[in-house]
């Protein structure tokens, strides 16, 4: 009798429909240098990318030279990275006739026009034209934070809640396809401004355009980088450095039961895990710019590759099995429970006896792992009496699952702050606290 294969050895469903936007898979190219042209484009999808958002196209601009600027973090490049682009420098026709070779070219795929302008006249426009390349929705440029906010657009508009509403619902009026709103992170808020583009009418929203920075100084020319002559401005910042500002974001927004739209999440997606954060947090489409920019269309195999194995292993057949299921642990510091102990381990079979853990507890927490006394294996010894389980020896440690922070079952009822204030619960002294 032949044996049918195991259900999870299936290939989960990728396809994705975001705020009305259906693509084969939710990698999409956000609206960037990697999607400035329909050559580049048709060749990322031909790499497996399912959907694009077009470089944001508008007025006629000029760019400058030199433009970009990335952190170095112990000689890594890019962990962060800036620019001081405007939107597209190539002719909307030439544009135009790329989206719609491009859409004709991959019919199954999502092609979004990323848009930014100044008057309605101009918005109704540049949809119309949109609408006719055949594209499968309109991604509004609330975000940019250089350059196109002097002239009163892109984050100008994103930080109006007002204006965005307005401008929103001139696109919803005049677009016969979905329109998204892409935001800026660039406030102190985030719910203010996705609820505005929800009473425009928006189908979805889109998070997080770049965030204002500097991104260094040439420190011999006592310039700031990345130069322009003499000259600079603040940039944008994202790449991989960002994504914990993304994930705030995009959670606020997901666990807001008044708000209810799709999100397409952008903001450091590097990997098929940071995509995995997103999805579980509530994104139905991700969007990718730094980590293309830096290693190219390929990265997509290992997300796409890295997603199917994850959604395996969980049991997911298909997205909406898995988007949000991380927003209800999300509650406020109060609800935290004030009893809740864990204890750093070392596996003495991994240890390799480098002393990282030693230091660091020694010198940014509670000075509870002492150095082994024993000069064979080196492997440092944790005072559990003292830990307080922060996690700092765990995060410095070399060796993959070397140390675990492991739940101490010390008898005490769940406690937290809020019942403290509301109820008058005492609250016990707790280690690290003499
Ligand atoms: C060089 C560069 C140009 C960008 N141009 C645009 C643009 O024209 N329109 C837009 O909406 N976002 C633009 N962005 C922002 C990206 O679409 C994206 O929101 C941001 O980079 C965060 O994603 P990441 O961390 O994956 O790069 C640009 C980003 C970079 C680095
Ligand atoms: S968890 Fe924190 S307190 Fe405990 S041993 Fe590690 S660094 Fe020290
Ligand atoms: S950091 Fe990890 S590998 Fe190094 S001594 Fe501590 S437990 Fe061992």
């Amino acid at each position: 009798m032949s044996e049918s294969k195991p259900a999870l050895s299936a290939r989960p469903d990728l396809s994705t429909n975001c705020g009305g936007i259906q693509s084969p898979n939710p990698f999409w190219l956000a609206s960037a240098p990697p999607a400035n042209s329909g050559l580049q484009v048709q060749r990322a999808f031909e790499a497996g990318w399912g959907g694009a958002v077009w470089k944001t196209l508008g007025q006629p601009i000029q760019n400058v030279s030199s433009r970009f600027g990335a952190t170095k973090v112990r000689g890594v490049a890019g962990v962060g990275f800036n620019n001081i682009e405007l939107i597209t420098d190539r002719s909307l026709d030439i544009n135009f006739r790329e989206i719609t070779e491009t859409k004709r070219l991959f019919p199954n795929h999502a092609v979004v026009v990323s848009l930014m302008v100044e008057t309605k006249e101009e918005w109704k426009e540049l949809i119309q034209r949109s609408i006719d390349t055949g594209a499968d929705g309109i991604e509004l440029n609330f975000g940019c934070p250089h350059g196109m906010c002097e002239r009163g657009m892109g984050s100008a508009v994103g930080q109006e809640p007002r204006v965005n509403q307005e401008i929103t619902s001139w696109a919803v009026e005049f677009s016969t396809i979905p329109v998204l709103v892409k935001l800026t992170p660039n406030v102190s808020d985030i719910l203010p401004h996705g609820h505005a583009a929800k009473s425009g009418g928006a189908h979805g929203v889109t998070l997080i355009n770049t965030i204002k920075s500097i991104i260094g100084i040439d420190i011999d020319r006592f310039a700031i980088e990345p130069r322009v002559g003499n000259l600079s401005t603040n940039g944008g910042y994202c790449g991989a450095a960002v994504k914990p500002i993304a994930l705030h974001m995009v959670g606020a927004l997901a666990r807001d039961s008044t708000f209810g739209l799709p999100i397409s999440g952008i903001g450091g997606i590097s990997n098929w895990r940071d995509a995995v954060e997103f999805l579980l947090l509530g994104s139905s489409s991700l969007q990718v710019c730094t980590e293309v920019m830096l290693r190219g269309y390929g990265v997509v195999d290992d997300m796409i590759e890295g997603l199917e194995e994850y959604m395996r292993k969980h049991g997911f057949t298909k997205l909406d099995d898995m988007i949000g299921r991380a927003v209800p642990s999300f509650s406020e510091w109060g609800n935290l429970d004030l009893n809740y102990e864990t204890v750093a381990k070392i596996d003495a079979d991994k240890c390799i006896g480098c002393q990282l853990c030693v230091v660091a507890c020694h010198d940014g927490a509670h000075q509870c792992i002492h150095p082994s006394t024993d000069t064979k294996t080196r492997v440092p010894v944790v005072d559990e009496s003292e830990c307080v389980g922060c996690n700092l020896c765990q995060i410095v440690c070399p060796v993959a699952d070397c140390i675990s922070m492991v739940e101490v079952a010390n008898g005490f009822a769940s406690a937290t702050w809020n019942q403290h204030v509301d109820e008058g619960n005492a609250l016990r002294p707790k280690k690290g606290a003499h």
